[in-house]
């Protein structure tokens, strides 16, 4: 596909969604048209990694500070999602992709959390790409609670705080099942990460482009991919320590 090393794919894609409300103030819309435009994009994003091979795509769609912004607009994109995994449940499932979550679930409401479960149930079965929406998503959170299940496990007997390492941190937190991401987009030229997987992107290649998400293409997303796959991912290594590999 269009100039892309299969080789050398990100494994783990996780995107930042950012800029439909000022896509929609640059085109006199309403903020919750721009996010209606959004989940358009959500779409597009979601085929091209599916149709690339990129097993782990990761969006983040809510945030737990988003809970601060006007009521109505957070019912907007509560009743997006809802709308969203709805409309695209068949065709996860004919595409192979399954549905996952990380956040505080509990904090939605009951009938989106009901559509969230419907769908992870009905798409289980997918072994082509796992997509995970981050709602009601904070790092911090996580890392705070991850911190608290280490110590219920240690008080339990269960594990002993010597053998704690990294590894044990990792297996702890939303995103146990996944790999760290190896690519990290955000749009909207914002250079930021909001509390957004803090931990995981310890060695993300990050990828800051000033298109607004709404606007975000499949060349957009394939942009990014090349502009990844020319990185030397050096782990603290020397050029020459990797080459000689
Ligand atoms: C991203 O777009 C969507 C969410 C955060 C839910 P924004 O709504 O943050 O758009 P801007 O940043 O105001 O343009
Ligand atoms: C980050 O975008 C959260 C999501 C994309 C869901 P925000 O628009 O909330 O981030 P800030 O407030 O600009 O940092
Ligand atoms: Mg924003």
């Amino acid at each position: 596909m269009e100039g892309i090393d299969q080789t050398n794919l990100p494994r783990h894609v996780a995107i930042i969604m950012d800029g439909n409300g000022r896509w929609a103030s640059k085109n006199a819309l309403r903020r919750v048209v721009g996010h209606k435009r959004g989940a358009q994009a959500v779409r597009s994003a979601v085929r091209t990694c599916r149709e690339l091979g990129i097993q782990y795509l990761t969006l983040f769609a809510f945030s737990v500070e988003n809970w601060n912004r006007p009521a109505d607009e957070v019912e907007a994109l509560m009743a997006l999602l809802e709308d969203y995994l709805s409309a695209e449940v068949e065709d996860l499932k004919e595409k192979g992709i399954r549905l996952a979550t990380i956040g505080d679930i509990d904090a939605l409401s009951c009938g989106v959390r009901h559509r969230l479960a419907e769908t992870m149930r009905e798409t289980e079965q997918g072994r082509s790409m796992v997509l995970t929406l981050a709602l009601s998503y904070g790092s911090r959170d996580e890392i705070v609670e991850t911190v608290r299940s280490i110590i219920d496990a240690v008080t339990a007997g269960t594990l002993c705080s010597e053998d704690i390492t990294k590894e044990t941190f990792s297996n702890h937190l939303y995103t146990k099942n996944m790999p760290d991401p190896d690519l990290l987009i955000r749009t909207s030229g914002e250079y930021r990460l909001s509390n957004f997987l803090l931990w995981q992107s310890a060695y993300a290649e990050l990828y800051f482009t000033p298109v607004l998400w709404p606007d975000f293409t499949r060349e957009n997303l394939l942009d990014a991919i090349r502009d990844y796959q020319c990185r030397e991912r050096r782990f603290g290594l020397t050029s020459d320590q990797l080459t000689e590999k």
